[in-house]
């Protein structure tokens, strides 16, 4: 008998890694693995860097030029009994449109800081999305094994930056670069740390009672029991119900390079990260776990793998579960849906997945029909609310660079509209001859150009546009937006018409000047625009 899906969610824990760039992310998820048994550290497993690794996260050349991880993939791992689905964030720069959509399938997040530099700005924008969607966020404060900040300033700048509060549930012994270990405070147990060689297996811990870390810690002991006393006056306490409305953030300090800390934040994600609960439907009835099974589409993507050219849909599991070679019902068509090709992608390893449960994730090879934010279920009709695309900040006008190559880019401006690796705008009289391509990042312009050049054989030539604000208008508004200067009307391929304005100024004024007018933001509530 096979188990029921309720009970298969609840050991199950999806959620992703969000950090800035170089924080540490690539490495945790690396000692995440080797806490978790799947990965011997060295043999070769999530990044390329310098050579000394092979790729397994980046796929694409674009990524492996630049040592960087564009595209997302799910690994999934056993832990204490557990189900870990840990989901790959892309570590660029930018905030991009992709890394929203796998934060729609996480049930919860992990935020990388660097001890050294705390809140950095580039990435801001992400951690405040998890805090406006009221994903619960847990804290890593990494390489205390370096020099780096006061743990009580990187608290404050928590506080201050992304408006939730930290908890500290361990509290290092040693500032920052003379780390000995932790107290964990939900006890007062202090856990020391020894390092190993190269970090490439576990860090051994030891317990030591106050009276022998006093002696053998001596002023780094007496510092972090001055520290905790003055936490524990201020009730920085963790407390599980503001944690799970993404108020408060149980904060761990650690070291990923050194294997410090990483086992009690591995395990503070099986003990506080939610299971999956169920899910609520476009009328925001909730899907029972145990009812049929059904799933969305969080990220579809194209020529992962350039031997067989093909087309992955995403799709994480809600309810019930599922078995490869169902045949389950596409929402957006109604039409069936064999998944006799659902592979389970470890890195860029892909292996046939038999059967997943809610909160996992199955990549279904050849899905050409399913878009992001599409459900797919058995037996009792649902549909998720879709995906909200965000607001564009960067505006591009596309041009083929070669006439004769005009079909090979309209099929791969549709392709990377439909896979949201850019928003593509139309203009009713240019229609495909100068598309407008829009992003939340500029490096999804990069890509953008990547592909179409590489996998469409369409060259093309990228002109920045002026606009630099979006709102979402109907037909009326837009007969009276067009012959206006400052402003002009594009469509996107599923109908909706979006005026592009050139100044924020503009569109404020003339929101102010004709009231009536559609103008509405793109995504209300999550994006300080
Ligand atoms: P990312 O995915 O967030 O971009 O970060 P990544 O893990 O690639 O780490 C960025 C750099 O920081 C790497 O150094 C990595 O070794 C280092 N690092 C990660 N965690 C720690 C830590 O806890 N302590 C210290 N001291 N360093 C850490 P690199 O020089 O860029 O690469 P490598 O050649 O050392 O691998």
């Amino acid at each position: 008998m096979t188990a029921a899906a309720s009970v298969e969610a609840a050991r199950r824990r999806t959620f992703a890694i969000i950090s800035h760039p170089d924080a540490g992310k690539t490495t945790l998820t690396e000692k995440f693995l080797l806490y978790g048994g799947a990965l011997t550290v060295g043999a070769g497993a999530v990044k390329a860097r310098g050579g000394r690794r092979s790729a397994t996260s980046d796929w694409m050349e674009l990524e492996q030029q630049r040592g960087i991880s564009i595209t997302s993939t799910v690994l999934q791992f056993p832990y204490r009994g557990h189900v870990v689905n840990l989901l790959d964030t892309p570590g660029h720069r930018d905030f991009s449109e992709d890394t929203y959509r796998v934060l729609a399938a996480a049930d919860a997040a992990v935020m990388v800081l660097d001890a050294a530099k705390g809140i950095e700005p580039q990435t801001l924008k992400l951690f405040e999305v998890c805090r406006a969607r009221g994903l619960p966020l847990i804290t890593f404060v990494n390489k205390w094994d370096r020099p780096g900040r006061d743990a009580l300033e990187l608290l404050d700048e928590i506080t201050a930056q992304i408006g939730v509060e930290p908890a500290p549930v361990t509290w290092p012994v040693g500032r920052a670069g003379d780390f000995r270990g932790v107290v964990d405070r939900r006890g007062g147990r202090f856990v020391r740390f020894t390092r190993t060689a190269r970090g490439a297996t576990e860090a051994p811990e030891e317990i030591v009672d106050a009276e022998r870390a006093a002696s053998e810690e001596g002023e780094a002991w007496a510092t972090a029991s001055d520290e905790l006393a003055l936490l524990a006056e201020v009730g920085q306490s963790f407390d599980p119900e503001l944690f799970r409305a993404g108020e408060a953030s149980p904060t761990f300090f650690g070291s990923a390079l050194t294997n410090f800390g990483v086992r009690l934040l591995l395990d503070a994600v099986v003990d506080l990260a939610p299971s999956p609960s169920p899910r609520l439907d476009e009328e925001g009835k909730p899907r029972p776990l145990d009812a049929a099974f059904s799933g969305f589409v969080f990220k579809v993507q194209a020529n992962m793998d350039r031997a067989h050219r093909d087309r992955v849909a995403y799709l994480r599991v809600c309810s019930g579960r599922f078995h490869r070679g169902m045949v389950v019902t596409h929402a957006q068509t109604h039409r069936p849906f064999a998944t006799k090709y659902a592979t389970s992608v470890f890195g860029q390893e892909r292996a046939t997945v038999e059967e997943a449960y809610p909160g996992d994730v199955v990549g279904l090879v050849n899905a050409a029909d399913v878009r992001v934010g599409d459900t797919l279920y058995l037996d009792e009709h649902v549909v998720y609310p879709g995906i909200p695309s965000f607001a564009p900040e960067h505006f591009a006008v596309a041009r083929v660079r070669d006439s004769g190559r005009f079909k090979q880019f309209r099929t791969g401006i549709a392709q990377l509209d439909e896979e949201g690796v850019v928003q593509v705008l139309r203009h009713p009289d240019l229609g495909d001859q100068a598309p407008v391509l829009a992003a939340v990042g500029p490096m999804q312009f990069d890509v953008a150009v990547h592909r179409l050049t590489n996998e469409f054989g369409a060259p093309v030539e990228l002109n920045p546009a002026s606009w630099s604000v979006a709102r979402r208008t109907d037909a009326l508004s837009a007969a009276v937006l067009r012959p206006m200067r400052g402003v002009d009307v594009y469509a996107r391929a599923d109908g909706t018409l979006l005026a592009l304005f050139e100044s924020r100024y503009w569109l404020d004024r003339l929101a102010a000047d004709q009231p009536d007018l559609t103008l509405e933001p793109l995504v209300a509530g999550t994006m300080a625009e």
